[in-house]
């Protein structure tokens, strides 16, 4: 596996000066100009994402579906949550797009939807939709014990403050109410990772624009300080590895031709190339178990 992750260090660094990754400060406007900017090159383009979700692609048999790498598990099964426990307001943090929104309230007609992001948008307004723009860590136009069910797809990743984000989920939600997470991880300990490990992530977490990939079993602790019981909790890395692969095959490809790429990468702007690395190097990051991709169901007390 080490020298899995040797092979991707060393190619990305023959097409790659990974130097721009670190003039980052990380700020939520830089999150709010690196989603503008990979919306149509990369999730529209690269990634097929017709309805414009913004999350990996996840499959049961572990195949990578046809033609897309990004598919729609993540909202079917909150979808199934919804109908299942008859949930009839619900929250999305950091709804990007609003795709998981429009797919889900037009399946649910019954219920009503909130989105809020950083940069919220939306293709199509719908009634039972409501959109707020700002930092989920503060849910203050969201009333105490109103909620459902809250879920996030793949943004609680950017939060270098999660206590604050389960606490206020704990606050809006009612009693047994519901918070799903589908989200990236680090696997290991910061502290235990060798020095290929450590150079591998900082390149993952800065081509993403993270702070920090956060230890998956911290999330254990916030839920548990914060009144939740944990209903769920799995590994999805048999259900991802087709898809990343299938990215990094068609990266592998482009990345042959060096010196095109070197021409090429000088005109695309540096939130593309940090989410081209990121994704090329998610496929064996998650083989050798440096990342993993979980879901969680929390239920509150
Ligand atoms: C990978 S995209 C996922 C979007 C959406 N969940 C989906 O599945 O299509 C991450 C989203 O999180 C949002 N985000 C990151 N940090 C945030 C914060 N502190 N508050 C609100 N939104 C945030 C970003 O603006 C971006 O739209």
């Amino acid at each position: 596996m080490e020298e899995l992750l040797q092979k991707d260090l060393e190619t990305l660094k023959g097409v790659y000066d990974f130097s721009f990754l670190f003039s980052y400060t990380l700020h939520p406007k830089e999150i709010v100009s690196y989603y503008k900017k990979n919306k149509y090159l990369f999730y529209r383009l690269m990634a097929k994402s017709k309805s414009g979700t913004m999350h990996m692609g996840l499959s049961d048999d572990g195949l990578c579906l046809k033609n897309t790498c990004y598919g729609n598990y993540q909202v079917d099964f909150i979808d199934r949550y919804i109908k299942e426990n008859r949930c009839h307001t619900i929250l999305e943090i950091g709804s990007g797009q609003g795709a998981n929104l429009l797919s889900l309230a037009s399946r649910n007609k019954e219920c009503f939807f909130y989105g809020i992001d950083l940069y919220p948008s939306i293709d199509k307004r719908l009634e039972n939709v409501s959109l707020l723009k700002g930092d989920y860590h503060d849910l203050s136009e969201i009333a105490d014990h109103t909620i459902d069910l809250v879920y996030g797809i793949e943004t609680l990743c950017y939060s270098v403050e999660k206590e604050k984000v389960f606490q206020e989920v704990q606050r809006i939600l009612k009693k047994d109410g519901f918070f799903v997470l589908f989200d990236g991880y680090a696997n290991k300990k910061r502290d235990t990772l060798n020095a290929l490990e450590k150079e591998v992530t900082l390149f993952t977490e800065r081509g993403w624009m993270l702070s920090c990939f956060e230890y998956v079993h911290h999330l254990d602790y916030y839920a548990r300080s914060h009144d939740f019981s944990i209903l769920r909790k799995e590994n999805m890395k048999k259900k991802l590895q087709a898809h990343v692969d299938s990215y990094k095959n068609r990266l592998d490809r482009v990345f042959q031709h060096k010196w095109f790429c070197k021409l090429a990468f000088s005109f695309l702007p540096k939130e593309i190339l940090g989410n081209f690395a990121s994704v090329y190097f998610l496929s064996n990051g998650i083989r050798s178990d440096l990342f993993c991709y979980y879901l969680h169901v929390f239920q509150r007390k």
